[in-house]
C-alpha cells in the first residue's frame, strides 16, 4: 500500500515481499542472520519515516549513483566517459574443483553461476542500503535461477551471469523484461574484498571473494564494456581440499555494475 500513496520506484523494490518471506522456523538458533536482517529493515524503515516527512518522493536518477571504492588498495577507475548502464545484485554460487585428490593442494576455481537483480534504482537513490544487500541476499538461497525476484527484497531479476570456460565470464542481460545487452568479459583486475567484508551465510565460511573489474571482450552487445564486482559477500574456498569432495559450490552475492558512472567515488 505504501508504494501506491508513494510513487516511488525504489523503495518499492526493495520494500518487503512479505509472502516470500518463510524465514522464522529456527531463528533463535541463527542470531547473525537476524542480526543481519534487523539492520537491513530497520534501514529500510528509517527510509520509509524519512520519506513520509519528505515533500517528494526521491526520483531514481543514475547520475547519484557511486562505485564503492575498495579499501586500502582500489580497483583501476572506470574510463573516462563510460556512463551508467545497469547496477544488479547477483545471487548465487562459485564452483570449485579439487579433482586431483590432492588433500593439501587448493580448490581450483571453476567460474560461477548467479542470478543477477536489477538494482538500478537503489543505487542511485539509497546506496547505503545497497551496500549491505549481498549480505542479506547471501542468507538466503536461490530455489531456481529463474527465482523471479530477490528475497527478502522484491528487486526483479535482470540476468544471468555464468562462466562459458573458466576465463570468461559471462554476463546475459537480455530478459524478457529488458534487454541491456551480453558481455563475455575477461579480468582486468582484482582486489582482496575488505577486512569484515561477510565470510559466508550465517556469518560462518572462507570469506568474501575478490572485487573484480572485467573488461568485455569482443561480441559484447548494449554498449557494456566494464563490468565492476564489488560489496561481495561469501563465495571463498577453503585453503585446501582437505575433506572436500571432487567438485562443489560455495553460496555467495555481489554487487555488479555495469559499467560504472563517473568517478564519484564513496569511500
Ligand atoms: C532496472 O534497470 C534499468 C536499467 O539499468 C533501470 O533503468 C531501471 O530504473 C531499473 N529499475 C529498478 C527498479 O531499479
Ligand atoms: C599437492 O599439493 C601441494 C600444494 O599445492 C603440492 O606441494 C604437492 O606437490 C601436491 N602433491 C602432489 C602429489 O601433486
Ligand atoms: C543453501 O544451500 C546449501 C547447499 O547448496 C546449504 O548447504 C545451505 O545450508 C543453504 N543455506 C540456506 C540458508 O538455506
Ligand atoms: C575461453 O573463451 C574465450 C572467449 O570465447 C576465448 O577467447 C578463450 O580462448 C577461451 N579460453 C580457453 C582456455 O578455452
Ligand atoms: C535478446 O533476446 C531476444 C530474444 O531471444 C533476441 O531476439 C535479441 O536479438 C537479443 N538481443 C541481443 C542484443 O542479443
Ligand atoms: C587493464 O586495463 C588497462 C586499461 O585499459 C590496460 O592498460 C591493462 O593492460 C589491463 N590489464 C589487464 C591485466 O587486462
Ligand atoms: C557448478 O556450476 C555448474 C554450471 O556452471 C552447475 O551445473 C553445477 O551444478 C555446479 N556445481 C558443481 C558442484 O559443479
Amino acid at each position: 500500500m505504501f508504494c501506491k500513496t508513494w510513487v516511488m520506484s525504489a523503495l518499492c523494490a526493495v520494500a518487503l515481499s512479505a509472502p516470500t518471506l518463510t524465514y522464522n522456523p529456527g531463528a533463535v538458533e541463527r542470531p547473525v542472520e537476524m542480526q543481519i536482517l534487523s539492520e537491513y529493515f530497520q534501514m529500510l524503515g528509517d527510509k520509509v519515516q524519512a520519506g513520509r516527512s519528505m515533500s517528494e518522493a526521491p526520483v531514481c536518477n543514475m547520475n547519484n549513483a557511486v562505485l564503492p571504492v575498495a579499501s586500502p588498495t582500489p580497483l583501476p577507475p572506470p574510463s573516462a566517459g563510460l556512463s551508467l548502464k545497469h547496477v544488479a545484485i547477483g545471487r548465487g554460487t562459485q564452483n570449485y574443483s579439487c579433482a586431483t585428490g590432492n588433500q593439501t593442494a587448493a580448490p581450483v576455481a571453476l567460474g560461477a553461476l548467479a542470478t543477477l537483480y536489477n538494482a538500478t534504482c537503489i543505487a542511485s537513490t539509497y546506496p547505503d542500503l545497497l551496500s549491505i544487500l549481498p549480505n542479506v541476499a547471501l542468507q538466503f538461497n536461490l530455489t531456481s535461477p529463474d527465482q523471479a525476484s530477490l528475497s527478502p527484497s522484491n528487486l526483479a531479476i535482470s540476468g544471468h551471469h555464468f562462466f562459458s570456460n573458466t576465463t570468461t565470464p559471462d554476463f546475459n542481460l537480455n530478459t524478457t523484461a529488458m534487454d541491456l545487452g551480453f558481455a563475455p568479459c575477461s579480468k582486468n583486475n582484482t582486489v582482496a574484498a575488505p577486512t569484515g567484508a561477510p565470510k559466508g551465510q550465517g556469518g560462518v565460511g572462507n570469506g568474501a571473494v575478490a572485487w573484480l573489474k572485467l573488461v568485455t571482450r569482443d561480441g559484447a552487445t548494449g554498449g557494456l564494456e566494464e563490468i565492476y564486482r564489488v560489496n561481495t559477500a561469501g563465495g571463498n574456498q577453503p585453503a585446501t581440499c582437505a575433506g572436500m569432495p571432487t567438485t562443489f559450490e560455495v553460496q555467495y552475492a555481489a554487487e555488479y555494475v555495469f559499467p560504472p558512472f563517473h568517478l564519484k567515488l564513496l569511500q
